[in-house]
């Protein structure tokens, strides 16, 4: 398999997930499409994801499963792409002196600031992932953020530098291409060890909201199940496990 990475830039579009999305069936394995501005761009839960125009690297990769791409994937192994994606990106931003980590499940931190999320987007056939479109928002050389967001920071805020969005985008897509292939052709299972240390808050002891029933409680997180469930040990050292959208931190 090509681990080549194929880069389209476009001026604006609503939303590289979208844009990837109507022209699937023509792109091939790990084609990219970058955006300087969004004017749709999308976040997790719903939520819009906002940038400033020609600031950030705003793209979305795509990955095909089966003849002309990666080896099939049970649609129970889902999770490896996020975990993939994440340490793709934690080890991009490691080259740039930075050390992050990933707020369970696509939030990339730095201490308590967000820097970049991921929407990980995956179309299923039967059991099996046929596709999946992979968006990251890295906040770059913004510097200056609506104060409606929580916590954002960006690289330029973290290191003092400014970036050219092309190179970054060069260099960040071919450590991301290195890391799927890592995970998702060679089955590299010391990326759960990877992954779990560099869960942000693990080990210690905070509050979180159940979105169960909305009470908070205190807890450890103590790792993630293998289809990707946070795991926590609550007060009375109860183990729980949450899924997507059933828990929220308290930050
Ligand atoms: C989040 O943290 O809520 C996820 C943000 C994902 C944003 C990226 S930007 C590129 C791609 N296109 C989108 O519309 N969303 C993702």
């Amino acid at each position: 398999m090509d681990n080549k990475v194929n880069i389209r830039w476009v001026e604006e579009t609503d939303s590289t997930q979208e844009e990837l999305r109507r022209g699937l069936s023509g792109y091939d394995n790990l084609s990219v499409t970058a955006a300087l501005s969004q004017t749709a761009g999308r976040g997790q839960r719903g939520n819009k994801w906002v940038s400033e125009k020609g600031k950030n690297l705003t793209f979305s990769i795509l990955l095909k499963f089966g003849e002309h791409g990666f080896p099939p994937l049970p649609v129970s192994r889902q999770f490896d792409i996020s975990k993939a994606a994440t340490l793709g990106v934690i080890s991009y931003l490691e080259k740039r002196g930075v050390e992050a980590q990933v707020k369970w499940p696509n939030d990339i931190y730095i201490r308590n600031k967000k820097i970049c999320g991921m929407l990980v987007e995956n179309i299923l056939d039967g059991g099996k992932v046929a596709a999946s479109i992979v968006g990251i928002g890295l906040n770059v050389n913004q510097t200056v953020f609506d104060p409606s967001l929580t916590n954002p920071t960006s690289l330029a805020i973290v290191t003092g530098g400014e970036y050219d969005l092309r190179l970054e985008l060069e260099k960040f897509t071919s450590i991301l291409a290195s890391s799927f292939s890592r995970v998702l052709l060679n089955n590299d299972t010391g990326i759960d060890k990877e992954y779990e240390s560099r869960l942000y808050r693990k080990g210690e002891s905070h509050e979180y909201v159940s979105c169960r029933d909305g009470k908070v409680f205190e807890g450890v997180i103590v790792g993630v199940s293998p289809e990707g469930k946070l795991r926590v040990h609550d007060k009375k050292g109860e183990h729980k496990e949450f899924a997507f959208k059933e828990i929220n931190y308290i930050i």
